[in-house]
This record gives C-alpha cells, sequence and structure tokens, in this order.
C-alpha cells in the first residue's frame, strides 16, 4: 500500500468494442461532448454551454432514462435553522467510515444550499414548508432534517425537468438521445478526442470532441435485484478501464435497504424518506426489530438496515420484511408520497390495513472512475462526474441524498474545466483519419441473454450484501470464462456491449471485493466482520 492506495492491476482488455473505420463513419464535433443525462450530466453541458462551448450531450435512451429521473427521496443541504456544515460534513465523513477525501466533502457540503437555490431559480417545484422555505426531512445517518424534496417523492424528475428546460433554451446546446456511446476514442499519446456510438436510426457514428465529459451513471444493473433503471449497465466504467482511466474504490456497491418486493413483478424503490417520515419495519412474524440491531433504528446507516434486515429474513426464513405506515394520516401520505401511493395501490395495497413488503437490492455505485478534485480523470481531455465518478465524497458508503448534490457540484466543476481545456488549441483533434479492425472469432458464441442473467443471479448471490472469500474467487473463475466467449466478440447492438461492459466491470467488483479482507461501508465480509485500519484505510484502485 502506498498513499493510501492497494493498486491492482487493470485486466487486459481489447480497447474497442467495435471496428473502426473514419473513412465510413459520419461524423459530428462539438467542443465538449457530455455523455449521459442524470443531473452530473445536464448540469455539466449547461455550464460548459454557458461559458462559450459548443455542446453535444448524448443519452443512451430518452431523457427520462436515468437514476437522477427515478430519484425519489430528495438532495441533502444545509437548509435547516438549526442544521450547520460543519454536520453535514461530520455525517457525510462519518457514513464514509474513514476514506473519504475530507476537502472534497467540504466543498460539496458548501456549495449545496447555492446550487439548490439555483435549481429553485431554475424551475425546479420543491415541496415548501407553510412558511414558505424549503420543506426538508431526515434520512439515515443526517444528524438533522436536511434532505429537500420535490413533487412529494418525484424530487429527481422534477429536477431532470428543470435542467431540461435550461438545456433546451441554450442556443449552444444540441441533445442526442438514443446514442448508445460504444468507446470513448483516444489517440496514440492516450488523449480523448470523442466517443463512438450507435445512433437511433441504427448507424455508427463518431462525435469528436475536444473535450468529454462521462456522465453515464451507475452499474446497478449487474445485479438481478435492483432499484436502477434498465440503462445502468456500467457501460461508462467499461469504456473509461478500456481507454486506459484508472478505477477506484469498485467493491463499494451501495444496497438500499427497502425495495418493493412482489414476486414477478419488477423492483421499485420504496424511499427512505418514508421512514424518515415514521415508516417502521416490522418482520413477517409483526415484530418491529430495528432497534434491536442499532440505536438509531429504522434511520440507522443504508448498509446496516440492509443487513438487519437480512439477518431478520434468515431468522424469521421469509424471502422479505415489511414496512409499516398504517399510522400516517391517509391524506398526508398520497400528497407527499403520491408516486409510492399510486405504486402501492397498483398491486391493491390499502397503506392504511396493510404492510408493505420489501427487501434490500442494489441501489447506487459508490466506487466508479478516479477523479480529482476538479473532475479531471488520468485521461487528458476526459473529465467524469456523477455516479461514474469516484470523486471520494462517499468513501465506503454514501450518505443518503448525497449523491444529486455531488452530481449538481461536480457536474459545475466538470463544465467548467471542460471549457477552460476546449478553448486550447487542441492539436490532437486533428486525428480524423483511424481505422481499428478486429479478427473474426472463432470460439463458440454464447447466448448473451443468458449470459446475462445468470451473470445478475452470480453477482447477487456471491457479490451482494453478505461476501466470503470462495464465493468471491469463484465468481472471478465464472466470470473469466464467460469473458473468453463474450469479449472476443463484435456485436451490433446493446445487448451484446452491455454483456461486455458488465462482464468486464463485474471482474473488477469480485477482485476488489476479494481484495479487501476486512469490513467497511457497505462492503461486509462474514470472513472478515472487523475492520482493518492497519491494513485498508485505503482505496483500491485499477491501473
Ligand atoms: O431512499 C431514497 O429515496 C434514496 C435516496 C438516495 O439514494 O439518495
Amino acid at each position: 500500500m502506498k498513499d493510501n492506495v492497494i493498486k491492482l492491476k487493470r485486466p487486459e482488455l481489447r480497447r474497442y468494442l467495435v471496428p473502426i473505420n473514419t473513412a465510413s463513419t459520419q461524423q459530428l464535433f462539438a467542443d465538449c461532448l457530455v455523455i449521459g443525462t442524470g443531473v452530473a450530466g445536464l448540469r455539466a453541458a449547461i455550464e460548459a454551454a454557458g461559458s462559450g462551448c459548443e455542446v453535444i450531450i448524448v443519452c443512451k435512451k430518452n431523457l427520462q432514462d436515468s437514476n437522477t429521473w427515478n430519484a425519489q427521496g430528495g438532495i441533502a443541504s444545509v437548509l435547516g435553522r438549526n442544521d450547520s456544515f460543519a454536520s453535514h460534513i461530520e455525517d457525510t465523513l462519518k457514513t464514509g467510515c474513514g476514506i473519504c477525501d475530507r476537502q472534497t466533502v467540504e466543498q460539496v457540503v458548501k456549495d449545496g444550499p447555492g446550487l439548490v437555490k439555483e435549481l429553485l431559480d431554475w424551475g425546479t417545484e420543491f415541496d415548501k414548508s407553510q412558511d414558505g422555505s424549503i420543506s426538508i426531512t431526515l434520512e439515515g445517518g443526517h444528524s438533522f432534517a436536511r434532505v429537500a424534496h420535490a413533487l412529494g417523492d418525484s424530487t429527481g424528475k422534477a429536477i431532470v425537468q428543470a435542467l431540461i428546460h435550461k438545456v433546451k433554451n441554450t442556443a449552444n446546446i444540441t441533445v442526442v438521445e438514443n446514442f448508445y456511446a460504444i468507446d470513448i476514442i483516444t489517440n496514440d499519446d492516450g488523449v480523448c478526442i470523442g466517443t463512438i456510438g450507435q445512433n437511433a436510426r441504427g448507424v455508427m457514428e463518431i462525435i469528436w470532441g475536444k473535450t468529454t465529459i462521462l456522465a453515464t451513471g451507475g452499474a446497478g444493473r449487474v445485479y438481478r435485484e435492483t432499484t436502477n433503471p434498465d440503462v445502468a449497465t456500467a457501460d461508462g466504467l467499461a469504456m473509461a478501464a478500456r481507454a486506459g482511466a484508472v478505477l477506484r474504490d469498485m467493491e463499494f456497491m451501495q444496497f438500499h435497504p427497502t425495495t418493493l418486493y412482489i414476486a414477478g413483478a419488477s423492483r421499485a424503490l420504496i424511499t427512505e424518506t418514508l421512514r424518515g417520515e415514521g415508516a417502521i419495519l416490522r418482520d413477517v412474524n409483526g415484530d418491529a426489530f430495528m432497534a434491536g440491531y442499532h440505536k438509531d433504528a429504522e434511520l440507522a446507516p443504508r448498509d446496516i438496515v440492509s443487513r438487519a434486515i437480512l439477518a431478520q429474513m434468515l431468522k424469521t426464513n421469509s424471502t422479505h420484511v415489511f414496512l409499516d405506515i398504517r399510522h400516517f394520516d391517509k391524506v398526508f401520505f398520497s400528497k407527499r408520497f403520491p408516486l409510492i401511493s399510486e405504486l402501492v395501490a397498483s398491486f391493491d395495497i390499502d397503506v392504511s390495513k396493510d404492510l408493505i413488503p420489501v427487501r434490500p437490492s442494489a441501489h447506487y455505485m459508490v466506487g466508479g472512475v478516479k477523479t480529482d478534485r476538479l473532475a479531471h480523470t488520468n485521461i487528458k481531455n476526459l473529465f467524469a462526474c456523477g455516479e461514474v465518478a469516484s470523486t471520494c465524497l462517499h468513501g465506503a458508503n454514501r450518505l443518503g441524498s448525497n449523491s444529486l448534490l455531488e452530481g449538481l457540484v461536480f457536474g459545475r466543476i466538470a463544465g467548467r474545466e471542460a471549457f477552460k481545456q476546449s478553448g486550447k488549441p487542441n492539436s490532437d483533434m486533428g486525428l480524423r483519419k483511424f481505422r481499428y479492425d478486429i479478427p473474426q472469432s472463432d470460439r463458440s458464441r454464447l447466448d448473451t441473454a443468458d449470459v446475462l442473467n445468470s451473470l445478475r443471479s452470480l453477482m447477487w448471490r456471491n457479490v451482494g450484501i453478505i461476501r466470503f472469500a470462495k464465493p468471491l474467487a469463484e465468481t472471478q473463475e465464472i466470470i473469466s470464462f464467460w469473458q473468453r466467449y463474450v469479449l472476443d466478440k463484435i456485436f451490433d447492438s446493446d445487448q451484446g456491449w452491455e454483456c461486455q461492459n458488465m462482464l468486464t466491470v463485474c471482474l473488477m467488483m469480485a477482485k476488489a471485493a476479494e481484495t479487501r479482507t476486512e469490513s467497511r461501508g457497505t462492503h461486509f465480509r462474514d470472513d472478515f466482520p472487523q475492520t482493518d485500519d492497519a491494513k485498508f484505510k485505503a482505496h483500491i484502485e485499477f491501473e
């Protein structure tokens, strides 16, 4: 370990997933290319364009398809009278279990109120208290109510709508939907010069960027159980790794304690703010169990609540536990949580009489592409922000609702830095003739749908909430086997590329989890339940 870093070797990867021939590929040009349209990407685009860049922002599907859009609880910021920056900073550091970067935490927390105010000015419909101030609530790990919410439990949607409105009214931003960014392109010196992807017409297209901002979001879909939308398939992490970016803290996947559990239905987040407003966790026997696990009961940190729920499921031989909000006022509930209200009603759950079945699932990739405090990656002209980035704000565990805030803060920084860089003459942009060939594979072809299903189950079983050495090692063997038959192929559609990306990233997640023989934050090793600061108060990096 050097400088609190444990270095692992990045797996050998083919440089690009698809053959490239610039002579026969459509091309677009931007000063600043942004990949991803969650809060971080949109905020970055606005900043870069506002500074004077010609910006192209692309997303894999539609503007609504992001983790941000689905965010329910809210955005954490110091807005209450008794709250303080010092308290928000301490809560973030404590939840991060010793490996946050204090300076980053301080910057993000202190920028919070101004950026929330900016969102308000740009039209985000934050819910208000009777005195007209922004209404705030509690979440686990927060010492004060500081989670601002909008449209009840549709905070992400309200924020994205305001940001999109701003983007669409900014002349020098072009939005390209249904563009699957397959790879970041680098020149012979390893400088990022854009991306190759497939556009909405199914045609390969290169977008050259003097600068590129990666804001592709997370990787929840690598797990069978997840709150994440279909698009969260680790694409940005994998393409950054292929381009030579350093990936950090990949063992830290945050599991959300309460996902609606109805066999056969797709999993849906049941926001933690419901517990912030007084919801109680009960096991199948009707017993409230959280006080037996932590002094803060329902509002303990997420990793503790998730493990407590698993333990209680095991004890009671059940597939789930329940959230009890029978004591809530019906009108309050439907006004404050309209989305969940509609969701549970669609399954004929009457919350005044019935309990809501829930269990934990994968929610947020804490690790990601390593950046410095100015969103620079180790690849020149490539920046990263939002969930895909590892800024060291979260350390080993993310404090609830800190991610929308991080997206705003680092989106703004990335946009600003990209503008500064785009203004400089870039001789690398002269590289417009370029060819990359891939030989045809003669190995058998696996059924990618089948591999994906098996991979998600494997990750859930072996790289999930509770981990052990042997299954982590086995996971790597199994993934390496699949990789031999999948990574050597050339695909021409999303499912194949997603499968390649997920296999690439999952191997690193399993390797990092095997390497960290201790428990810290979201990473819990049943065979090493203690935190080992002497060895592991450190980051694991693939380079
Ligand atoms: O429970 C929630 O609403 C999730 C919030 C978050 O992940 O920050």
